[in-house]
Parts: C-alpha cells; structure tokens; sequence
C-alpha cells in the first residue's frame, strides 16, 4: 500500500509538470537551449538500457569499433583475425549481409528491458559505421532494409517497447562516419564544408525524430568538429520548439568539439562516468555489462561481465550522486539477448522490485554516503511534507549494531527495514549532535528482502536546514475503535495545512483536513483484511500542533 502511494504521488506530481510546461521559444544557442528544464520524467526514470546493434554485430570480435580497428587503426590483433578467417577481398561491407536478426522478436527484448526495471532504452540507430538500423533515405544500400535483416528494426522495437510496456524510447545517433567519403572530404577541408552534415546526418536526425518520435536523442561521435559544422544548435532548437517530441524529448551533452560534459540536456561527460560525489546538473553513467565492450562479443569471458552485486552497487552509487544508470547490452546478430545479460538484468529487476521507492523519483539527500559505515548510500523522496530518507547498505553489517555517521534522528522517527516491514520498527540509539546506531535485525542471509544491496528508511530525520517539523513537540492520540466511515474527528488538536499526521505502524503521512473551530478530521487509509498495523487500539502521531 505505501508503495502504491508513492506512485500516485509521483504520477500526479509528473502530469503536473507536463501540464505546467509553458510554451517558450529556444534560440539556436547554448545559453538558451540550456535553460530549458529537463522534462521530469527523466530524473525520475533513473534507469535506462542501452543497446549497441550493428553491422558489428556480426564479427563480434574486439568491439563495435571493429571496422575502425581493422581498417583505421589497423590494430594487429583484428587485422590478424581478419587474414586467418576471411579470404584477401573480404570488405567490411560483406559483413551486413550475414546481420540476419532472424530471432529478432522485438516483444522479447521489450519483456527482459521491462522486468529489469529500466523506464526508458536507448538504441543505436546508427553507430559510426553509418550503417542504419530503419530504412533512411539518406543511407542507400547501407541501412536494415536493402541489406541483411530486411527489417525496420528501429520501428520493430519502437512498436513493442510503445505497446507493450510503459517505458520511454530512446535513439544513438552517430553524427560522424569514419569513412563516409563526404565526411572526409568535409574533414580535409578543416570543417569549412558541411556537404556530409547537409546531405547526410542531419537529414536523417530529422527523419527518425519525425518517424520514431524518440524520448530520448543520444548523439555521439561529435568530437573531431565544432558544434557549428555540425549546425547542433538549430537541430536541437528545432527539436525543443516545433519537432514533434518537443515537451517530452531529452538530450545529452556530446554536440561537437569542446561541447561534453558542458552544453545539452543532460550531461555523460565520459563513458561510464561515475564521479562518486554530486554534481550540479543531471548527469548520466553510460555504462555496460560486458565491461569491455558495447557491442556483442563472442570471445567474452565470464569474468569480462558485472556481476549483478557490482551492477547494482554502481546503480546505487549513480542515483545518490543525481545520475541515471544507463547500462548496456549488447544483442547478437541474430537477434538475440544473451542469457548473461537477461539474467544479470531480471536480477537488477528483482532488487527494484523491493527497493523501488529508494530509486525512482528520489533525490540527492544531503550526503551522499556516510561518513562512519563504507559502502552506505543515500537518497530521499519527498512526499508532500514528508521526507523519507533511504540508506543502502552494499554490504550487510555483519555486527549487532551498525553505526551512521549523518541522520539525525529523533524520538518520532521511525526506520524500517525495505522489503521486511513485517519485522517491526528498526530499534536504534540517537546520537548527538548527529548519528544513529541501528540494531541490526537478526534474521538468516535467506530472509533478507533481497541478494545484493538493503535499505534502511527513515521517516521523520531531522533536516539539515531547519524547518517546522524539526522544532514541534508530537502529540498523540490513541484511538480505542477504528471508525468505519473512513473518518475521524478530532475536536482539540489545532492544527493548519503544514502539520503532518502519521499512523503509527504505517510508513505514510495521513491526509487531513483543519477544522475551523480548531479540531481535524483524518481521512482514514484503507487496509484489506489482515493488513492494519495492529489491533485494539492505534495511535496516531501529530506535528505540528498549535498551542
Ligand atoms: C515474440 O515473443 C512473444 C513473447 O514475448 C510471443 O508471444 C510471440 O509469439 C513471438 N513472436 C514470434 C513471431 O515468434
Ligand atoms: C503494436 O500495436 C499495433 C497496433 O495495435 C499493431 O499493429 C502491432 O502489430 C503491434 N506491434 C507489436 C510489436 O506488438
Ligand atoms: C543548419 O540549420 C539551419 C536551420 O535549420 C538550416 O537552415 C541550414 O540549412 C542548416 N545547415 C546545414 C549544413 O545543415
Ligand atoms: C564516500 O564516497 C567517496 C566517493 O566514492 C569516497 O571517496 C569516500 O571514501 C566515501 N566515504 C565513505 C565513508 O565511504
Ligand atoms: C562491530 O562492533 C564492535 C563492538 O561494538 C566495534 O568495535 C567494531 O568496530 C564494529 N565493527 C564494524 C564493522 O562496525
Ligand atoms: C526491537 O526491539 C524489540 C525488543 O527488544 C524486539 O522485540 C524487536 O524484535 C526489535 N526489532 C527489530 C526489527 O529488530
């Protein structure tokens, strides 16, 4: 039940800034494009995948820069592969031919990306090879259509991702080919030509924006030109002001030379940026499973993956410091999720199910992570008055008592243990002036909520920054029979709209209202059969109460 409010809370709260989105025009700047607010549902979402798919898909040897590897950088290893296995005419190109994605079920992959608990995917339209996933006019012979799958892979997942889950979709986007030749041309006239920017990429940036209609433009291979050759400001003004996604769409930070970790929507900074502190603007770790490689290698090694206790630990690690986790899989050319990747992502959909609340919609508390205990993590969650404040152990104290450096409790908190609200309040000693020793509860490695990382919330810390609730006195008012019409008068109490009533033994405020003659009347929540916090008589806690 508490659960189920949090969401609505966090719904109404979502359609609310939908609704109160105002039109404003973007210029064709950074200084303009970066004062647009980040629609909302981004921040909340915290969890994404990833999906690197290509033409390289079908070597998968070394990475998704195979091509570049072999022909670019000539590395010895993949020019080596390429002479013990394939005959002397063998061109990269030969390769799109065996991309066959014949297991490819979209529905299947949107299944697994939903049990994981990720809200949004982002997948490679086109990586720097320029091969395109969707049928683009601007991609002749080299896209999904004309050569190997024969399919519209990108509408294929757009379709199952929109009608059978609730996640947002999302497209990569490689502004530069290594090899297109009117890029190079481009490049060897220093950027004073912008022939591949006019005839290629930007046309079909607008075309699977128009087509797709994606939550999410995730552009990369940007770095080897300014910003204005590739004319990103006028595209993401248009996609802020007029482009069909315009309220919902989000951007990232990789929009020429220089422009990383500084200009866009959201900030990645680095691949697998994961900075360990709070950062001002909403950041983003793009990472990935095989922790060697984006695309699909069949030489892996088990050891090359994250193990879900180190998936989740980066998760935790990524929403305390204001990031979302953006973790990536990358499919066969067949079409296929690994079961390594399936199982490490139903595994991280496990540990959300029980530790949603301290994940989504949450917010960078004061600290981070204590001070005391290693491997301790914090967020919070709003709801109206209310802070809830969640600490995730990574490492279950193995000691009676577990010692935090920064909540400062008092006697109206309460802490329980997420997922095993069954066992009772968490007993624990409040330290001055801050500081909570908390009596671990005693129970077998198989009754833990969860495998790989616990949490502890708080209800009632006091704030670092002084308010109401931190400096009035609670009142009590024990109630020996549960009205059953859902409500219950209380004649003395004074209390306006900023008090906060709570049920003790329910994880939630009660919602009430002022009488006019002093007095309150509580809106009593509903429990099904066997579910109250106790029986006999309930207790109901006030502050905020007048004198
Ligand atoms: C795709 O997978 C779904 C299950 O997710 C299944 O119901 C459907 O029959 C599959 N489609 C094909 C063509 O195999
Ligand atoms: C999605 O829904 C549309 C319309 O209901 C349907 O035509 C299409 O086959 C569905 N696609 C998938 C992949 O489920
Ligand atoms: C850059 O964008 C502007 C505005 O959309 C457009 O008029 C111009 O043709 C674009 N230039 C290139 C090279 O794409
Ligand atoms: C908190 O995290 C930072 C960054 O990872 C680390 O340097 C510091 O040691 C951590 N503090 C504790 C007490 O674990
Ligand atoms: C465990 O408890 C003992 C005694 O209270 C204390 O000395 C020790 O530091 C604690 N260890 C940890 C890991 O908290
Ligand atoms: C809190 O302490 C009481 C009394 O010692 C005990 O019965 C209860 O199990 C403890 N609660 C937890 C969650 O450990």
């Amino acid at each position: 039940m508490a659960r189920k409010m949090v969401y609505h809370v966090l719904l109404a709260f979502l359609l609310l800034t939908i609704i109160s989105v105002v039109s404003v025009r973007y210029e064709p700047n950074w200084d303009s494009l970066d004062s647009r607010p980040l629609p909302a549902w981004y921040d909340a979402a915290k969890i994404g995948i990833f999906i690197h798919w290509g033409v390289f898909s079908v070597p998968s040897v070394e990475s998704e820069w195979f091509w570049w590897d072999w022909e670019g950088a000539k590395t010895k290893t993949v020019v080596d592969f390429m002479k013990a296995n394939y005959p002397p005419d063998f061109t990269y190109a030969d390769f799109a031919k065996n991309f066959k994605a014949e297991f490819f079920n979209a529905s299947e992959w949107a299944d697994i990306f939903q049990a994981s608990g990720a809200q949004y995917i982002v997948l490679t339209s086109k990586h720097h090879e320029g091969f395109t996933n969707w049928p683009s006019r601007y991609s002749f012979n080299w896209n999904s259509q004309d050569v190997g799958p024969a399919r519209d892979l990108v509408g294929e997942l757009a379709a199952a991702i929109r009608n059978n889950t609730d996640m947002f979709f999302g497209l990569y986007h490689s502004l530069f080919e290594w090899f297109h030749p009117l890029y190079l041309q481009d490049k060897a006239n220093k950027w004073q030509t912008q022939k591949f920017v006019e005839s290629k990429t930007m046309p079909e940036l607008y075309e699977i924006v128009n087509r797709y209609k994606p939550d999410v433009i995730w552009s990369d291979g940007d770095w080897e030109a300014p910003d204005t050759y590739w004319n990103s400001t006028n595209f993401i003004a248009w996609l802020y002001n007029d482009s069909p996604v315009k309220d919902s769409v989000v951007t990232n930070d990789r929009w020429g030379q220089g422009i990383m970790c500084k200009h866009g929507g959201f900030l990645t900074c680095s691949d697998r940026y994961n900075p360990g502190k709070l950062q001002k603007r909403k950041w983003e770790n793009a990472m990935t499973i095989d922790k060697q490689s984006w695309g699909y290698r069949r030489n892996t090694k088990l050891s090359e993956f994250l193990t879900t206790d180190e998936l989740v630990g980066t998760l935790v690690e990524t929403v305390s410091c204001g990031g979302n986790m953006l973790v990536n899989v990358g499919p066969t050319s067949d079409g296929k999720i690994i079961p390594v990747f399936e199982e490490r992502l139903r595994e991280l959909g496990q540990w959300l199910k029980v530790n949603s609340e301290a994940i989504y919609g949450s917010h960078p508390w004061t600290y981070q992570n204590d001070t005391v205990t290693p491997n301790v993590w914090y967020t919070s969650l709003k709801i109206s008055m209310e802070q809830m404040l969640y600490a995730i152990f990574l490492d279950w104290p193995t000691n009676k008592t577990v010692h935090l450096g920064v909540p400062k409790t008092a006697e109206w908190t309460t802490v329980y243990l997420v997922g095993r609200e069954d066992l009772g309040p968490v007993n624990f000693t409040t330290l001055h002036p801050q500081g909570v020793v908390l009596e671990v509860p005693q129970i077998p490695t198989q009754e833990l909520p969860c495998q790989w990382a616990w949490t502890f919330v708080f209800q009632g810390v006091l704030q670092y920054t002084k308010t109401k609730i931190s400096s009035t006195t609670a009142v009590y008012a024990i109630v020996l029979d549960w009205p059953t019409n859902g409500k219950l008068q209380l004649g003395a109490p004074k209390m306006d709209s900023s008090g906060v009533v709570y049920l003790l033994g329910y994880r939630q405020q009660v919602k009430f209202s002022p009488g006019g003659q002093g007095g309150i009347t509580i809106m009593l929540p509903e429990f099904a059969d066997g579910t109250m916090p106790c029986k006999h008589a309930w207790v109901f806690r006030m502050l905020g109460v007048k004198n």
